[in-house]
């Protein structure tokens, strides 16, 4: 159930798409929480750019859109977010595009239940749910600046209360591995880069919303998972009181199309209400070292 009335989901039951002029990147639509947002934004009659990793899967998304509304205007574009050489080439692709970019939405996340290395050597959790959301932020800056409303809108989760704070001595976890740790430390990190990037952003730069989605029926414990996990998941989140992935949608939908939310730029969201995130994310040392590094990870001299 979403809670919050102002949530006002699937408005394409109602009948023909209304063409709009504003264009979505949404990463990880697929499947999941990304897959029902495009679908939405796709009916209020937004350009939706699908971003997938596997060409098939992101075309059978795509197809599932068209089956229920075939006027939609959609795109898809590749890469596999686990490899910065991969994000880099999304961001040139989308920026030409295009051009003006009105709403990123950086929701492609993973859940890992053993520890494994990108071809960069970085903890693939926090390579995918943080370094892939900095750098593509950045580079479609260009395209964001050129919208008179660019939002950038970050999938992050209340599982970031699960740590006290960074693991900066040992940001791969080597010997001290486990999925939740590497999941809530990935997530803590993107609460932590929304407040750090409003609080740098110049006026011309979008703003930008963290997202707590809530605990939602998606397939994220499942993949790449031991089966203790992926049992575990299953029960999980069949649990009652668990969103349905439109539900869970609702918050990066409300962030993405309500006018007037710049003066709300940097809060964290549940439910279409801003919320307190947990006491660490508010750390203004923790986000600024995190930048930092994060810079340096990613090859960034000057982010804005
Ligand atoms: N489900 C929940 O209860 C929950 C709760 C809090 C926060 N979240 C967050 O919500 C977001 C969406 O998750 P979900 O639950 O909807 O999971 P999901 O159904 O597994 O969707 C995740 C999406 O990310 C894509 N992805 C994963 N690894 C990628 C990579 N290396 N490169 C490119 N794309 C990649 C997936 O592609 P494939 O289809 O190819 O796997 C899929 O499109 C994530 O950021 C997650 O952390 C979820």
């Amino acid at each position: 159930m979403v809670h919050n009335s102002k949530v006002n989901t699937f408005p394409y039951f109602c009948g023909q798409i209304k063409k709009m002029s504003k264009t979505v990147l949404i990463t990880g639509a697929t499947g999941g929480i990304g897959l029902a947002t495009a679908t939405d934004l796709a009916g209020r009659g937004y350009t939706v750019i699908m971003h997938g990793r596997n060409r098939k899967k992101t075309e059978a998304a795509r197809d599932t859109i068209l089956a229920g509304q075939p006027d939609a205007e959609l795109k898809i574009v590749m890469a596999d977010l686990a490899r910065l050489e991969e994000v880099r080439r999304l961001g040139e692709e989308v920026l030409i595009l295009a051009p003006t970019l009105d709403v990123l939405i950086n929701n492609a996340g993973v859940w890992n239940s053993k520890q494994e290395l990108t071809s960069e050597g970085v903890e693939k959790t926090f390579a995918v749910n943080h370094l892939g959301y900095f750098l593509l932020s950045h580079l479609l800056l260009p395209s964001l600046r050129r919208s008179s409303d660019g939002r950038i809108v970050c999938v992050a989760s209340d599982s970031h209360q699960q740590i006290k704070g960074m693991f900066f001595d040992n940001i791969n976890l080597d010997g001290n591995y486990h999925g939740l740790r590497a999941y809530a430390q990935s997530k803590l990190a993107n609460v932590l880069f929304c407040y750090e990037f409003d609080r740098r952003r110049r006026s011309d730069d979008p703003t930008i919303f963290a997202v707590q989605p809530g605990l939602v029926q998606t397939d994220i414990g499942l993949k790449g998972n031991t089966w203790l996990h992926s049992l575990a998941w299953k029960v999980r989140r069949r649990m009652s009181g668990n969103k349905t992935p439109a539900e869970g949608a609702a918050t990066s939908i409300f962030l993405a199309t309500e006018p007037n939310l710049a003066d709300q730029s940097g809060l964290y969201w549940d439910n279409a209400a801003p919320k307190k995130s947990y006491s660490s994310s508010y750390d203004k040392d923790e986000a600024r070292i995190l930048w930092e590094m994060t810079e340096e990870m990613v090859g960034i001299e000057k982010y804005f």
